[in-house]
């Protein structure tokens, strides 16, 4: 995607805690990582996430969702502040809200996901829930293209975990998040970087 030598500049979108923006920011620290991590936005202003960005020296914005009358106009705010700040590709961690297609044809091939589960299995909320109920061995978290279809883009690449005895929703998403971690970071390097 990028040229030889150019980092491209990234956006991370979060709602809460912004530990996988942190993973993603660290990484980047890396001069040979392909990416530098521009921007952070949170549609929510008291998501812990901003203050992990500000700590990390990130310029860290609130484009709140609630203000604005409906999902075109909080997306055209959105879009704005990424191309104020010259954003080249997008990174969903934890972003709560379901994009329209509008928003996401215009960041086609340049704006990734990261869900909690092996896709196409458990696509929405709750997954850990589901993946429990339905027995699982194992669970695990998906990095993807975002497409107009919730959690359905291409996949770019997945991590697994064990699902384990007496396995809570809570115990299995701390081990999900902790694939995540290691997962999101290199996903994004090897999407990003060029081929050959
Ligand atoms: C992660 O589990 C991610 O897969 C899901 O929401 C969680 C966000 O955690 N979409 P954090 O905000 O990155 O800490």
């Amino acid at each position: 995607m990028a040229e030889a030598g150019h980092r491209t500049r990234l956006a991370v979108l979060i709602s809460g805690r912004g530990s996988n923006m942190e993973a993603i920011a660290r990484a980047a620290e890396a001069p040979d990582y392909p990416a530098r991590v521009v921007l952070v936005v949170s549609n929510r202003a008291d998501a812990p996430g901003l203050a992990r960005a500000a700590a990390l020296g990130i310029p860290a914005e609130v484009v709140p969702h609630r203000a604005f009358a409906g999902r075109e106009a909080f997306e055209a705010a959105l879009d704005a502040r990424l191309r104020a700040h010259d954003v080249e590709a997008v990174a969903l961690a934890g972003f709560m809200r379901v994009l329209t297609p509008g928003f996401v044809g215009r960041w086609e091939g340049r704006m990734v996901n990261i869900h909690p589960s092996l896709l196409p299995l458990y696509p929405g909320l709750d997954t850990h829930a589901r993946a429990l109920a339905a027995g699982d061995r194992e669970a695990g978290a998906t990095v993807h293209l975002v497409t107009p279809e919730l959690d359905s883009g291409p996949i770019l690449a997945q991590a697994r975990v064990p699902v384990l005895a007496g396995d809570t929703a809570e115990t299995l998403a701390g081990r999900v998040l902790d694939a995540e971690l290691a997962l999101y970071p290199q996903a994004i390097a090897d999407w990003l970087r060029p081929a050959g």
